[in-house]
C-alpha cells in the first residue's frame, strides 16, 4: 500500500519518478504527489490517479535533479489533496514520503501541539516530519540524527524518504516493516517501494533492512546505518527481473495478460523442480529441512485473500498425499490468538507480493515460538522471502493486476510440487501414482492454454449477467476453494455481491437465497464426489436457480441439468483447480468489463497490503 520513489543523480528528476509512480499505482491510487529541489523545494499533489497529477504539473516547474513522489492508498485522513504526499515540514525545508503506518501518532502530535507546532493534514505522516524537524531543532542535531531519534520513538511500520531544502544534494531512506529498495546507477541513485521503477536504469539494488536508514550523497558511496547509529556494509544484490513483463504487451488490461500467461507461469514454476525421467522432484528449500517436514507435527498455513485460497488448495493435497495434519489460517487471526505453536510445527507463509503485513507478524510470532518458516513467494527480496528459514519462489514473474490470477495457480502448482514430494519421502503414495500425477502435472501448462479457448464462450456469457447483482459460487473438494476465488475475483473487480460455498453446506442456509434470478456458478468436474455435486445441482434446479457449470470435456449428466456449461480438460481431480479456476477468472474479467470497471486497479484496494 502507497507507493514511494526518489532519484538523486544527473537526469531531471520528474520523468523518472512519474515513470516510477506509474510502475507503483497498483500499490494504491487514492492520491498522488511529488517534490522537487531546485533552490527550494516545488512540491505538487492532486487527489485521484498519477495521471491527474501529471494533467495538473504540466504548466509548472519541474526542474530538478533530486525528488521524492508518492502514490497513495489512504490510511489516516480520506483522500484528498491535503492528505497527500509528500508532506511539508513547518518550515516547510524538509518534505517526507512514506508507506506504512506510524501507530503513536496521535501521542506525538499532542506533544508537538503542545509546543506550538501547526499541523496542516489528518495524516501521521505530517506527524513524523514535523516530529524530526522538532526534534533538530530542539536537539540542535542534524537531519540523520533527528531522523534516528524520531524513528527510534516511532511505534509501527514505515518505508519513508525525506528531502531538505537546506541539503540538497541529499536524500535519506528508512525503513521498518515496510518494503523499500535502492538503486545504484552510475552517477546517481533510485529508490522505490519494489523494483520495478529501478530496473530500467540499473540492476544494482540494495534491500534495506528493518530500523535501517540510508544516507544518499551527490558524488559519495551509499551509507547505511542503524537507528542506533551503527555502520553497516552495503549488499549490492543483482536484479533478475524482466521488463517487458511490466508491459500490457497489447492486452487491454494486465488482468488478462496476466491470465493468459498462465500456461507459462505454471510450466516456470515447474522447470527444474519435476524430472519425469527420473521420477524426481528437486526443491532445496524442502530437502534442507526434510527431517523438520516430515517429522512435522502439523503444517500450518498462513496467508490472506487470494493465497489463503491456495493454501486451502494445499490443504487438501498435503493431507491427501502425505498424510500431514494441516491447518490453514488466515495471517489477520492467527496473530492475534494466542495460538498454540512450538518447534514441531512448520508454518508455511503463502504471499504473492512478500509483503503482506499481516502474513509477516504472523510469521514472525510463528518463529519466535520456534516453527520452522517456510515461504511460498512470488517476488524475490521480498520481506517475507527474507523472513524464512527457507522457501520455494512461485516464478510467475511480476503480477501488476490488483486481482490475483496467475499468482493463485503458481502458488497452486508449488504446492503440488511439495505434497508430491513430501509423499514420496514419506512412503505414502504409490509409485504408480506418484508416476501418474508428476505426468499429469506435466501437461497442465498445455491443458491451460486449452482451458483458455473458452474466452470468447465465457465473454458472451458475461453480456447475460452483466447486470446481475448477486452470485453463489458452489465447489467441493479440491474445488471448493476454487469457489471461494472465483466469488472474491468477481466482487473484487466487477462489484457484484458473491459467495463462495462447499456444494453441500448450501442447504444450511445459503439455499434460502435461490431462486430465478440467482445464477449458480458450480464447479463440476469428473471427482471421486462428482455424484454429490450432481445432487447438489437438483436442488438448485429444483428452486429454479440458474446453473453455470463448469464441466470436464463431453460431460453429459451435469451439462444436461445446467443452463450454460463451460468444459475444461480431463485431469486428475488433484490438479483440477489449475483448470477450473480459468473460467472463473474470465467469467469476473468480461462482467468487470461491461460494466466499464476499472480492472486492474479496482476502488478501495491496493496489491501490495503493507498495513494490518
Ligand atoms: C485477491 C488479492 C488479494 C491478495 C491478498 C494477499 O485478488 O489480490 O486478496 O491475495 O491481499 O496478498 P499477497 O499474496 O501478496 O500476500
Amino acid at each position: 500500500m502507497c507507493g514511494i520513489v526518489g532519484y538523486l543523480g544527473l537526469k531531471e528528476a520528474y520523468p523518472i519518478l512519474i515513470n516510477g509512480l506509474r510502475r507503483l499505482e497498483y500499490r494504491g491510487y487514492d492520491s498522488a504527489g511529488v517534490a522537487l529541489i531546485n533552490g527550494g523545494i516545488n512540491l505538487y499533489k492532486t487527489k485521484g490517479k498519477v495521471s491527474e497529477l501529471e494533467a495538473f504539473v504540466v504548466d509548472k516547474n519541474t526542474k530538478g535533479t533530486v525528488g521524492i513522489a508518492h502514490t497513495r492508498w489512504a490510511t489516516h485522513g480520506e483522500p484528498n489533496e491535503i492528505n497527500a504526499h509528500p508532506h511539508f515540514s513547518e518550515s516547510e525545508k524538509l518534505a517526507l514520503i512514506h508507506n506504512g503506518i506510524i501507530e503513536n501518532y496521535n501521542v506525538i502530535k499532542e506533544k508537538l501541539i503542545k509546543s506550538g507546532v501547526k499541523f496542516t493534514s489528518h495524516t501521521d505522516t505530517e506527524v513524523l516530519i514535523q516530529f524530526i524537524e522538532f526534534i533538530q531543532k530542539a536537539e540542535k542535531v542534524d537531519l540523520v540524527k533527528a531522523t534516528q531519534l524520531a524513528l527510534s520513538q516511532v511505534v509501527g511500520a514505515y518505508a519513508i524518504v525525506i528531502v531538505s531544502r537546506d541539503e540538497p544534494d541529499m536524500m535519506i531512506a528508512a525503513r521498518n516493516g515496510s518494503p523499500l529498495v535502492i538503486g545504484i546507477g552510475k552517477d546517481e541513485f533510485h529508490i522505490a517501494s519494489d523494483a520495478s521503477p529501478i530496473i530500467e536504469y540499473t540492476r544494482d539494488v540494495v534491500y534495506l533492512d528493518d530500523e535501517e536508514i540510508a544516507i544518499i550523497k551527490r558524488n559519495e558511496k551509499l551509507q547505511i546505518k542503524t537507528l542506533k547509529d551503527q555502520q553497516k556494509t552495503p549488499f549490492v544484490e543483482k536484479l533478475e527481473l524482466d521488463l517487458c513483463a511490466l508491459e500490457k504487451e497489447g492486452y487491454e488490461h494486465f488482468m488478462l495478460k496476466e491470465i493468459f500467461e498462465q500456461p507459462k507461469s505454471i510450466r516456470d514454476s515447474i522447470r527444474g523442480r519435476l524430472n519425469i525421467e527420473r521420477d524426481t522432484i528437486a526443491m532445496a528449500g524442502i530437502i534442507d529441512f526434510e527431517q523438520r517436514f516430515l517429522n512435522a507435527r502439523r503444517i500450518i498455513f498462513t496467508a490472506a485473500g487470494t493465497s489463503w485460497h491456495a493454501a486451502l488448495v494445499g490443504e487438501y493435497l498435503i493431507e491427501e498425499l502425505a498424510r500431514i495434519s494441516v491447518e490453514v489460517e488466515y495471517a489477520s487471526e492467527f496473530r492475534y490468538r494466542n495460538p498454540i505453536i512450538d518447534e514441531r510445527d512448520v508454518v508455511i507463509a503463502i504471499s504473492q507480493s512478500g509483503e503482506t503485513a499481516d502474513t509477516l507478524a504472523a510469521m514472525r510470532l510463528a518463529k519466535s515460538k520456534g516453527a520452522l518458516i517456510y515461504s511460498i513467494c512470488n517476488v524475490v527480496g521480498s520481506s517475507i522471502a527474507r523472513l524464512s528459514d527457507a522457501g520455494s519462489f512461485t516464478h510467475a514473474g511480476p503480477e501488476i493486476g490488483v486481482a490475483s490470477t496467475k499468482a493463485f495457480t503458481a502458488q497452486v502448482t508449488v504446492l503440488t510440487l511439495i505434497a508430491l514430494l513430501l509423499a514420496q519421502k514419506k512412503g505414502t503414495i504409490s509409485k504408480s501414482k506418484f508416476n501418474q500425477l508428476i505426468n499429469e502435472l506435466d501437461t497442465i501448462p498445455s491443458k491451460v492454454e486449452e482451458t483458455l479457448k473458452v474466452s470468447e464462450q465465457v465473454r458472451e456469457m458475461a453480456k447475460i449477467f452483466t447486470y446481475t447483482r448477486n452470485f453463489l459460487y458452489l465447489g467441493r473438494g479440491y474445488n471448493f476453494p476454487v469457489a471461494l476465488e472465483g466469488a472474491l475475483k468477481l466482487k473484487e473487480i466487477s462489484y457484484i455481491h458473491a459467495e463462495g460455498y462447499p456444494a453441500a453446506e448450501m442447504k444450511h442456509g445459503p439455499i434460502a437465497l435461490i431462486d430465478k434470478k440467482m445464477p449458480v456458478v458450480v464447479i463440476a468436474p469428473v471427482s471421486g464426489i462428482y455424484d454429490k455435486v450432481v445432487s447438489n445441482i437438483q436442488e438448485i434446479k429444483a428452486r429454479k436457480g440458474k446453473v453455470i457449470a463448469i464441466v470436464s470435456k463431453g460431460d453429459k449428466i451435469v451439462s444436461a441439468l445446467s443452463d450454460y456449461v463451460i468444459e475444461i480438460p480431463h485431469t486428475d481431480e488433484v490438479l483440477s483447480p489449475l483448470l477450473s479456476v480459468i473460467p472463473l477468472q474470465l467469467l469476473s474479467y468480461y462482467i468487470a468489463v461491461m460494466r466499464d470497471c476499472e480492472i486492474d486497479q479496482p476502488r478501495n484496494l491496493a496489491k501490495s497490503v503493507t498495513v494490518e
